[in-house]
């Protein structure tokens, strides 16, 4: 559950001052040290907030009170700056009335910081998202930019806003912001030129000779030495606590977030680098012969360096200081300027560079926080001016007239509207509107800003007038048109009744504001509201290479030249400000006072006669007698009811009926005299705060009893609890308990039953088992006995059966001899006739069929060369046996043949023709077994290198082979390939396959070989034959089985021609042309090796050794 909590909750002194009970100045002032002094900085005046400056930072600003703080009725918490920011940031988004947040207070009171502090904090309740975030943003780094230029280091504030400003925040429908639009007031501009002891220069000039990077300096053409400058002032050029470096760097990044362009910036910074370097032109007296006074500039340096940063002609600027021009109804006249001319001339232009840059800068960052949307928005504007100001000693000049005349307008407008929003509310809740006295100042308005004979109206005129006007003719004239004026007073005027008034000198007036009396010095009042800026100047600016100046001096543009003198600065004011007014007068205003609690700057101090200065002319009281003018509280009858119940019987704890009934039962059950209250629509008004105190009085005491009441009923059911508790416990433990002893008892009744149950189970079954016992004892007796007795029994009809079963075997066997004889007798001699034929028939028969069934499970395997055939049984069988096994071996050969192909046939009829003719003959047989016939070994047809010999040779190649040819003469060998076709034998050379010699088939006589393992064979030619010529030809191959078989089919196979006869004998007649040689064959020794050799012995004799076989 909420806790909810009101503002009359743990309140230090009085939280709304309108609650104050007694309303005195002191009462007043006491309330306010004794909260300030518990860190209470804010207190109420109804919905007014005073702010006391801590000048120190308090934990109360944190996100965690700023979700405190959201969405809370304004007097539900304890009072707080965001209470307001957060009130007229709910009516701005919820009841769609646009807000106004009114900041006044003296220099240094704070205001700056309040309004920073609604800012942020309507920033951080606001919606969130990219785009509203980056606006969010944007206007909150508005601020530094515009401190930086517009605030300064004064005596009384560090940071000292030294222009006024409003800022209307827009945003829409659903309270996200839009964007904003800031209007600025009166900068005090001269002390841009000139600055009060302890006082320093607007911050941007400190900032940028501290912070820019040499680079930048260098650029703009300046010094980091602040004492190079005139226009800046030395003694306090240093503040504690503010680093103007780290600042620069937070302007410029603002700037840059706020939207400025890099060039934007560059401009920014030369101008202001240019007012420093215009402070440093300095002028020497010249005197002319016709006795005019001119003015030289001493050190043109400065001035070269200013226009060069500016891009102006440095003899235009020269000219400008050095002459008047005045125009007048087409004439154009120039007079030059004495120094004193010169130097005002020069200040009056730095003033107008640095008031109208600013203006610049607020013009810069309002196009980038301008709200794009075209929708209507709601607005919250955040006035931070300048406060009321009485400077010591009639110290006041025009500034400050201009400045408490603004503060007047908006003291009349706070009444205005406080009134009007109290009438309101009166009207709006149905009560009686009672008239309330107050202090209207709209009189002290009347006598500064009324149009015919105001003070400011005055002054215009004297400013227009011709003839020699003076700030004393300007007094004069006051004298004489005001002096009956009741809030005006002066030495000189009419009203004689000041004449011997020594606080008031002669060139002073004395207006009595409404915050208190201030004396005004007449002097530079004229000037300051004339703001005068030569012609030759702005001229001179405008001729400037350089955009933004060019902007900033429009009035210089000679093709616009306007001979009407510019309105003045008081007229200019007086229309802000007005315009002003009329704003803040259509939105719902929320005001916060600030005040300072002390002149030292310091935290913890509280000085009384400064405070109460404050409360006086801030008008404190005044604002607190108005509000209670008609009803000191006010209060909603649902809260009012919820706060109060406690106080009736009728209403607590609970009211059923609406609440303003409950109210108003509970304010007759109170007995509260009826004129001290009045009953609104929705809200009880109560008249005097007494009354509210006498209710609260009575509330506390009720807590009190109530606290009593609820702590009596809470011990009470402690302890009932607790009884109950321990009651219940030691039921538990009692039920345990007894059912644990229960089961003790009956456990022993248990084990003792079973004991005597085993001793009377025991003592029976002993009983039992022993007649048992008896009884088996004689079952089995009269079993032995029948037993003994079947035995006996069975015995004898066994011995009878025995006996019965051989003497009928006897007899059977008697019979079967008998009966057998008989039949002996009778076929004896049948018998012997045919016997003997059909038994040998019988046993042939069956002896043969015991053979033919043994060799069919007996047969060998289906290989020829299997040699295996049973064995013969009987030796009778053997023809018999051996055709068998010879129709089984042609069986089985006939078989295998059959899966040969024609191919496989011719090779194995080549094989078995080599057995034939080599078979035992030759050692060399067996190893060409293995060897298939395979014929074409060089593929002469497929193998290119062959291709010539293959075309050559027409016919089909039958065999080709590599052999090698023995020379004649010395029997060394040469390769040659050996071809055989059908007709001939054909041999050629190795390498180029050219043919060596060809030999029809028809003239070979005979092939010879030895028996031996060697592969040497001679081709013998027919005697008288063509081949003959060349002689025989001796060969070896490595398949010659091959070769000679091959040779020897040929002529088996060609009809016209007798078989080739092969001989085979170790030493055969090679006819070498005329000779025949014997070719020898002998069995080699170890030394040939395993190689055969062949040598050349004598001219008959060839001899071959081949190695020995194994
Ligand atoms: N709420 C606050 N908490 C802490 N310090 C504060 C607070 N308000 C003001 N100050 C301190 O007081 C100084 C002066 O405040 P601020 O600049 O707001 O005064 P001001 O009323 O705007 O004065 P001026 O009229 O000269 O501009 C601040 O610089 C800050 O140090
Ligand atoms: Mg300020």
């Amino acid at each position: 559950m909420e806790v909810k909590t009101s503002l009359l909750d743990n309140m230090i002194g009085v939280g709304d001052m309108v609650l104050l009970e007694p309303l005195s100045e002191d009462s007043f002032l006491e309330n306010l040290k004794n909260r300030f002094d518990h860190n209470e900085i804010y207190t109420y005046i109804g919905s007014v907030v005073i702010s006391m400056n801590p000048y120190r930072s308090l934990p109360i600003y944190t996100p965690d009170k700023v979700e405190e703080y959201r969405n809370r009725n304004f007097y539900e918490l304890s009072p707080h700056i965001y209470a307001l920011a957060d009130e007229a940031y709910r009516s701005l988004r919820d009841q769609d009335k646009d807000q106004c947040i009114l900041i006044t207070g003296e220099s240094g009171a704070g205001k700056t910081e309040a309004s920073k502090l609604v800012m942020s904090y309507v920033a951080a309740v606001c919606g969130k998202g990219q785009e509203v975030n980056k606006v969010k943003e944007q206007l909150l780094q508005s601020n530094p930019v515009l401190e930086a230029f517009g605030n300064a280091k004064t005596v009384r504030n560090d940071n000292s806003s030294r222009f006024g400003k409003y800022m209307d925040i827009e945003f829409d429908f659903k309270g996200d912001p839009l964007g904003g639009v800031i209007s600025n007031y009166l900068l005090e501009k001269s002390r841009v030129v000139k600055q009060p002891r302890g006082e320093r220069n607007f911050h941007i000039f400190y900032q940028l000779l501290s912070g820019a990077s040499d680079d930048t300096l260098k650029k703009l053409k300046l010094d980091r030495d602040f004492s190079k400058y005139n226009y800046l002032s030395l003694d306090s050029a240093v503040v504690s606590g503010l680093d103007d470096a780290t600042n620069f760097r937070t302007v410029r990044n603002a700037m840059q977030i706020v939207g400025f362009m890099e060039d934007e910036l560059q401009s920014v910074l030369e101008l202001v680098a240019a007012v420093l370097k215009l402070g440093n032109i300095e002028f020497k007296p010249e005197s002319r012969c016709n006795g005019t006074d001119e003015s030289r500039i001493k050190d043109k340096n400065d001035l070269k360096e200013m226009c060069e940063l500016l891009g102006i002609e440095q003899s235009v600027l020269e000219r400008a200081f050095s002459y008047r021009t005045v125009e007048a109804k087409m004439e154009k006249v120039s007079t030059t300027l004495n120094v004193a001319q010169a130097y005002y001339a020069r200040d009056a232009l730095a003033k107008n560079l640095y008031s109208r840059l600013f203006s610049w800068l607020v013009t810069r960052i309002n196009e980038s926080i301008k709200a794009q949307a075209k929708t209507r928005h709601k607005v919250m504007g955040v006035l931070d001016i300048y406060g009321f100001e009485i400077f010591e000693e009639g110290d006041n000049s025009f500034e400050q007239f201009i400045i408490n005349y603004c503060n007047e307008k908006l003291q009349q407008i706070f009444i205005e509207l406080t009134l009007r929003e109290e009438q309101e509310e009166y009207v709006r809740e149905g009560i009686e509107w009672t008239n309330i006295e107050y202090f209207n100042n709209a009189i002290i308005c009347d006598l500064i800003e009324n149009n015919q004979n105001g003070i400011m109206a005055m002054l215009d005129e004297e400013c227009l007038r011709p003839g020699t006007v003076t700030d004393e003719t300007f007094l004069d004239k006051l004298n004489t048109v005001c002096a009956e004026h009741q809030h005006f007073e002066s030495r000189l005027s009419k009203n004689s009744k000041f004449l011997n008034d020594h606080s008031l000198p002669h060139n002073c007036f004395r207006i009595q504001h409404y915050a208190g009396k201030v004396l005004y010095r007449v002097e530079g009042f004229v000037d300051k509201n004339n703001d005068l800026l030569y012609r030759d100047l702005s001229q001179a600016m405008y001729k400037a290479n350089h955009s933004l100046i060019k902007q900033l001096f429009p009035e210089g543009n000679p093709a616009k030249v306007n001979l009407k003198r510019p309105p003045t600065a008081g007229f200019q004011f007086k229309a802000s400000v007005g315009t002003l007014m009329s704003n803040l007068q259509t939105k719902n205003p929320n005001y916060i006072r600030c005040i300072k609690p002390n002149d030292k700057k310091a935290s913890h101090v509280f000085t009384e006669s400064l405070v109460c200065h404050q409360v006086r002319y801030l008008g404190l009281m005044e604002n607190v007698r108005v509000r209670r003018a008609g009803y000191a509280f006010r209060q909603a009858y649902e809260p009012c009811l919820e706060r109060y119940k406690m106080l009736c019987k009728k209403t607590w704890p609970h009211w059923r009926g609406p609440a303003r009934e409950g109210v108003e039962v509970l304010m007759a059950d109170l007995q509260v005299p009826t004129e001290e209250f009045s009953y609104g629509r929705s809200k009880i008004f109560i008249r005097n705060p007494r009354t509210l105190f006498f209710l609260e009085e009575r509330r506390k005491q009720c807590l009190q009893d109530l606290a009593t009441l609820i702590q009596k009923i809470y011990r009470g059911w402690k302890c009932r609890i607790q009884f109950l508790l321990l009651k219940k416990s030691q039921i538990v433990v009692a039920a345990w308990y007894r059912r644990y002893a229960q089961q003790q008892k009956y456990q022993k009744i248990k084990r003792a039953t079973t004991v005597v149950q085993s001793y009377t189970r025991g003592w029976q079954a002993r009983k039992l088992l022993r007649e048992l016992k008896y009884q088996k004892r004689c079952e089995e007796a009269v079993t032995t006995i029948t037993a003994y007795w079947h035995g006996t029994q069975a015995r004898r009809e066994l011995r009878r059966l025995k006996e019965e079963a051989r003497r009928k075997h006897a007899v059977a066997v008697i019979w079967a001899y008998w009966q057998g004889l008989k039949v002996r007798r009778e076929y004896r001699k049948f018998f012997r006739a045919n016997a003997g034929k059909k038994i040998y028939d019988f046993t042939i028969q069956r002896i043969l069929q015991k053979y033919f069934l043994g060799l069919k499970s007996n047969i060998p395997s289906m290989s020829p060369i299997d040699k295996n055939w049973p064995a013969r049984p009987y030796f009778f069988l053997e023809g018999v046996h051996a055709e068998l096994r010879r129709i089984f071996h042609l069986w089985r050969c006939k078989k295998y043949r059959s899966q040969f192909t024609e191919e496989k046939k011719v090779v194995y009829e080549e094989k078995l023709e080599a057995s034939e003719l080599f078979k035992d003959k030759k050692a060399l047989y067996p190893s060409s077994v293995s060897q298939p016939f395979k014929g074409d070994y060089l593929e002469i047809s497929k193998n290119p290198k062959y291709q010539k010999l293959s075309s050559v040779v027409d016919e089909k190649i039958l065999l080709s082979d590599m052999v090698n040819k023995i020379n004649r003469a010395n029997g060394k060998c040469s390769a040659r390939i050996f071809l055989l076709t059908k007709k001939n034998v054909i041999l050629a050379d190795q390498k180029t396959g050219q043919v060596k010699a060809s030999l029809p088939l028809l003239d070979l006589a005979s092939v010879s070989v030895s028996t031996q393992s060697d592969g040497f064979f001679a081709l013998k030619l027919k005697e008288g034959s063509s081949s003959a010529v060349k002689g025989d030809f001796l060969l070896s191959s490595e398949h010659l089985i091959e070769i000679t078989t091959k040779l020897h089919r040929m002529g088996a196979t060609t009809a016209d021609r007798e078989q080739l006869y092969i001989d085979i004998s170790d030493e055969f007649l090679v006819q070498f042309k005329q000779d025949k040689v014997c070719v020898k064959f002998i069995q080699g020794g170890p030394k040939n090796g395993n190689g055969v050799s062949c040598k050349r012995k004598n001219n008959r004799l060839l001899e071959v050794s081949v190695p020995t076989t194994p």
